[in-house]
């Protein structure tokens, strides 16, 4: 079997990267270890940045997200029981952000992929890499009828997460990792209850941060600050919601309206990239190459800005065979991934509770958010990072 393009993964990169090849008449083969249903279903990050929505509208796949994407024109931070707002398109000229579920994203992604006839193989487990730096490498992978197969391809595109193959492809001596722990987690539910507030509320609270999020007028998601090893049959419904009321508490009366939960899970939280995020023929993009910690909703949004990169980098040499945009790829990528750990860092650092924390930290905290939300520089700082730099 052969392709131009050996795409490793089908969440936002894989799939975007091969509708956006697609487009320019490029082929590819996507094969992911996962079955079509459990990505459908996996519910995951929920905010689309402007440039995100405008791209997806531009490349055909963007008609369900304008009917039922929620836009949101600002956002709430929370802190000394009181809510400020950000005015993100006041403060922007105009942009906003789209509350969109990422797996309706990938929804409308495969089904794009799959009408234009594509290729994509649900529970392939791509098991080697081979021959990166050659110009013909090749993937070696199990079918789903668990068959050893192969894919020879002129280009690899790394879009497996975190924890897939295609990072330790690229041989340690090659590549700088730069990873920071934070020694906390979010504790994330699903519940059945109409939103409590109109926008996003990010909240700091001496027992540590809360998000009010949303996906549907009848689902709500919300996640709080906690110890990233608790686990989340110590956490009964009545205790969750004693949690998350005390983080959002304060002076103007503020309730979240309660409902049944019926999903909990912990995320762990971590910044880490990886230096270039490409070896010979082979390019890393999204999880594989880089994590945010969630506050600030980036990490869909940057996966998408990679692959944006790399598509028109394979559209140059596909076109004149010239190397210059595959050269500058890591480097391209890497400026606008570099900005984003910054903000996801300086977001979480100033709404989190951190347990070394002592008085002097907690104030000065509170003068930031006070800041923030107080003057015009600093807000539209946080409003033009939140909703994102344009693409390219
Ligand atoms: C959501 C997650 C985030 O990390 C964030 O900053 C905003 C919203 C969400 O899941 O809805």
């Amino acid at each position: 079997m052969r392709t131009q393009v050996g795409i490793i993964g089908a969440g936002p990169a894989g799939l975007m990267l091969s509708h956006l090849l697609h487009r320019r008449g490029i082929e590819s083969v996507v094969l992911e270890s996962r079955p079509r249903a459990l990505i459908e279903e996996t519910i995951r990050a929920g905010i689309l940045e402007q440039s995100t929505v405008d791209l997806m509208v531009e490349i055909g796949v963007g008609e369900r997200l304008k009917r039922e994407g929620v836009i949101h024109h600002g956002t709430l931070l929370r802190f000394n029981g009181q809510n400020h707002r950000i005015d993100f398109e006041k403060l922007t000229g105009g942009r906003v952000v789209t509350l969109y579920p990422q797996h309706e994203v990938l929804k409308d992604l495969i089904k794009a992929r799959l009408d234009a006839g594509g290729d994509i193989r649900f529970e392939a487990k791509v098991t080697t890499i081979e021959e990166a730096e050659s110009p013909q490498p090749r993937l070696r992978f199990t079918d789903r009828e668990g068959r050893a197969q192969s894919l020879e391809c002129d280009f690899i595109a790394g879009c497996d997460g975190s924890y897939g193959v295609s990072r330790p492809a690229i041989p340690d001596a090659k590549r700088e990792d730069y990873l920071r722990i934070y020694p906390f987690g979010w504790f994330g539910i699903l519940c059945e209850a109409p939103p409590s507030a109109e926008e996003l509320v990010y909240a700091r609270h001496e027992r540590g941060f809360a998000l009010i999020s949303s996906r549907t007028p009848e689902v709500q998601r919300m996640y709080f600050q906690c110890d990233p090893n608790d686990k989340v049959e110590n956490w009964s419904e009545d205790r969750i919601w004693a949690e998350l009321q005390a983080r959002v508490s304060g002076e103007d009366g503020f309730r979240l309206k309660e409902g049944r939960i019926f999903q909990k899970n912990i995320v762990p939280m971590r910044s880490f990239v990886c230096e270039p995020m490409q070896y010979g023929r082979l390019f890393i993009a999204g999880d594989a190459a880089h994590t945010v910690p969630p506050t600030g909703a980036k990490g869909l949004n940057l996966a998408v800005a990679d692959v944006f990169v790399l598509d028109r980098a394979l559209g140059r040499f596909y076109a004149d065979g010239s190397h210059d945009l595959l050269d500058a790829y890591s480097e391209t990528a890497l400026r606008r991934v570099w900005r984003a750990q910054h903000f996801s860092w300086w977001m979480t650092s100033m709404l989190h509770r951190f347990e070394e924390a002592g008085e002097f930290d907690h104030r000065r905290q509170l003068a930031e958010l006070d800041l923030v939300t107080s003057t015009v520089p600093a807000a539209t700082s946080l409003a033009q990072n939140y909703v994102g730099m344009p693409l390219g």
